[in-house]
Parts: C-alpha cells; sequence; structure tokens
C-alpha cells in the first residue's frame, strides 16, 4: 500500500519521501503545484489538491494506507488539518503521523503552536492511529540566513540567551519514517531535539568558527527585529512569531535528559549535532566566488 506525504515537497517532507523511497514504500506526494510535481524523485507520484479545499482531496488519500501530514503556517491552518482528517476517515486511512512541535502544550500563547494542539485532539478524537513527531527550532533554518550570515557577519535568529535543543530535519524524518512503517511508535508522541542548547550568542560564535570570519548575534532587540520582518513577512506572522522569540527569550526551548534518551533510542543513534550539521553543509555557507 501507498503512503501519502503531505507537505512532500518541503523541508522536512522531501525527506521524508527520500527516507520511505529508501525503504522500498511507495510514495504519493499531494502538492498544489504543478512544477513541484514535475521535480519529485523518481517513482513518487504526485497528486494535484489543496487543503483548503476539501473537494479536490478524495483523488489523494484514495488507495493509500497510511499518511504524513504538516501544516505549513497559514491563517487556515487548523482547517486545512480538518480537511485532511476528514478525508483521511472518508477513504479509510490507517494511520497518521503528525508533525507538531517540540514542547507545544507548555508554549500554547503562541498562535501556531496552539493550532497543533487542536489539531492533535481532533486526531485522537478521530479514531486514527496516529504518531506525532514534535521538533524543536530547525537546524535548517539557518539556510534562510545565508545572505545575512554572509553579507553582515550576523546571525539574525532573535532566539535569545538561554538556548534552544535544535534540530536536524532529518533526524524527524528518520523518526516520522520509522512511525509509518512500523508499529512500534503508534499512539506516541516523539521529542525531536539535537543534543546541544545553544542560545544565540553561542550560535553565531560556531558559525565563526566554522565560517572562518567574524559573525555576531543580532541581538534580542525583538521590536526592530519585527519592524524589519513586516517589510517580507504578512503582520500576522510576525506576530505570531514575536511571541515566540519573546517566550524563547524568556524560557529556552530546551530538551529534557528524558526527551533525549527516548529519541536515541527510537534513532537507534544519538541525534545529529548542531556542529555536524554545519561541517556537512561549510560549502552552502560560502560566498559564491564572483568572475573577475
Ligand atoms: N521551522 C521550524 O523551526 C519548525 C519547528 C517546529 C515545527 N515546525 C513546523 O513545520 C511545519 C513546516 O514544515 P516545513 O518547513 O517542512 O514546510 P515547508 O518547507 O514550508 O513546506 C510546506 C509544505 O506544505 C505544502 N502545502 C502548503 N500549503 C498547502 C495546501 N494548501 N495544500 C497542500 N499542501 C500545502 C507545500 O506544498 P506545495 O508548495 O508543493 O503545494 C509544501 O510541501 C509548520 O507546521 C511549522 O509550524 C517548524
Amino acid at each position: 500500500m501507498k503512503t501519502l506525504v503531505i507537505g512532500g515537497t518541503g523541508t522536512v517532507g522531501s525527506e521524508v519521501v527520500k527516507g520511505l523511497l529508501r525503504h522500498q514504500q511507495q510514495v504519493r506526494v499531494l502538492t498544489t503545484s504543478l512544477s513541484k510535481a514535475a521535480a519529485l524523485p523518481q517513482g513518487v507520484e504526485a497528486v494535484i489538491g489543496d487543503l483548503n479545499q476539501p473537494a479536490s482531496l478524495s483523488t489523494a488519500f484514495e488507495g493509500t494506507d497510511k499518511v504524513f501530514m504538516l501544516n505549513m503556517h497559514s491563517l487556515t491552518e487548523i482547517e486545512q488539518a480538518k480537511n485532511a482528517i476528514a478525508a483521511a476517515k472518508q477513504a479509510g486511512i490507517r494511520k497518521m503521523v503528525y508533525q507538531s512541535i517540540h514542547r507545544a502544550h507548555e508554549f500554547m500563547e503562541i498562535p501556531h503552536v496552539a493550532t497543533k494542539v487542536l489539531v492533535e485532539e481532533a486526531i485522537q478524537e478521530s479514531g486514527l492511529t496516529y504518531t506525532f513527531v514534535c521538533p524543536n527550532n530547525f537546524y535548517q533554518n539557518d539556510f534562510w540566513f545565508k545572505d545575512t550570515i554572509l553579507q553582515h557577519g550576523i546571525y539574525p535568529q532573535p532566539i535569545g540567551n538561554i538556548g534552544l535543543s535544535r534540530v536536524d530535519v532529518r533526524d524527524i524524518a528518520a523518526v516520522a519514517v520509522k512511525a509509518l512503517i512500523s508499529s512500534e511508535l503508534d499512539g506516541l508522541s516523539i521529542p525531536l531535539a539535537g543534543p546541544d542548547v545553544l542560545n544565540g550568542p553561542e550560535t553565531a560564535q560556531m558559525l565563526s568558527e566554522m565560517l572562518q570570519r567574524p559573525i555576531s548575534y543580532a541581538g534580542n532587540d525583538l521590536v526592530s527585529w519585527a519592524a524589519q520582518s513586516r517589510q517580507f513577512l504578512p503582520d500576522w506572522l510576525v506576530d505570531d512569531w514575536t511571541i515566540m522569540y519573546r517566550l524563547f527569550q524568556e524560557k529556552g526551548l530546551t530538551a529534557s535528559a528524558e526527551d533525549l534518551k527516548t529519541l536515541s533510542t527510537v534513532l537507534g543513534r544519538a541525534p545529529r549535532s548542531y556542529a555536524s550539521f554545519l561541517e556537512e553543509h561549510l560549502s552552502f555557507f560560502q560566498p559564491v566566488p564572483t568572475l573577475i
């Protein structure tokens, strides 16, 4: 039987797709985009549909028995998730692996985190077999900051001075794939975090050492961060992320020893560190040579 991957053209979902293919699974990806459908790896079936349009979903779910779901930040995130849950029930799907957020129940003030908890509850109420994968902040977010890091020597993510146990998306995908292809993780929420607690200044320091150029932390001023971000992000998203970064600055977002023990047991190894992520992606963070 096939697995439907919702979000399979994005950061985490594309790694879930690769992982399923490595396990010889049949994979279908739901996408709103014809061009992204055409760029999927060989052997992956694409279906065009939109979680905002329930009528477009029955073809996507038909003939599949498991689904990986994440929902992009949007004002309709909860409706999109509920449309998918209803379509999954209608199609007789057996299992849903849903990407939530690390320690979501403790961060309900953040709108996109409260949404994740509501979706978790809707999945539990639906009667579907489920696993929740619950990631901390992704290392791969730093790809967005390449220009600021290289051109201005600044690490701009205002994560504060307490620290986060950030995670590599490939570890999220590894756990999601395990949940999809076996019953070992049924009914569980798996924390997804990295082994280090890194704050803003420490992150900038590691980048400086790895890239051998001075990089400093932009600081904790969320008023300036929001003003700059409003130039390229919608107001609702800037407001949401301002609450998130304020709470990161006030409380941090760290993994407990038990979280890391659970995760290492599921992965069969330690989670990837930020240093190993940077080492692997050093070439990405190098300036593009200019032709003279
Ligand atoms: N970034 C972090 O640090 C972090 C940490 C914890 C949790 N999260 C959560 O991770 C999720 C984002 O994951 P990501 O970064 O992998 O996402 P992403 O790279 O932004 O990709 C979003 C995916 O959602 C699909 N999508 C968007 N709108 C859709 C719609 N209306 N119908 C069907 N598919 C749709 C896109 O498909 P097409 O474009 O092909 O249609 C794409 O595959 C969010 O829920 C976020 O809260 C993020």
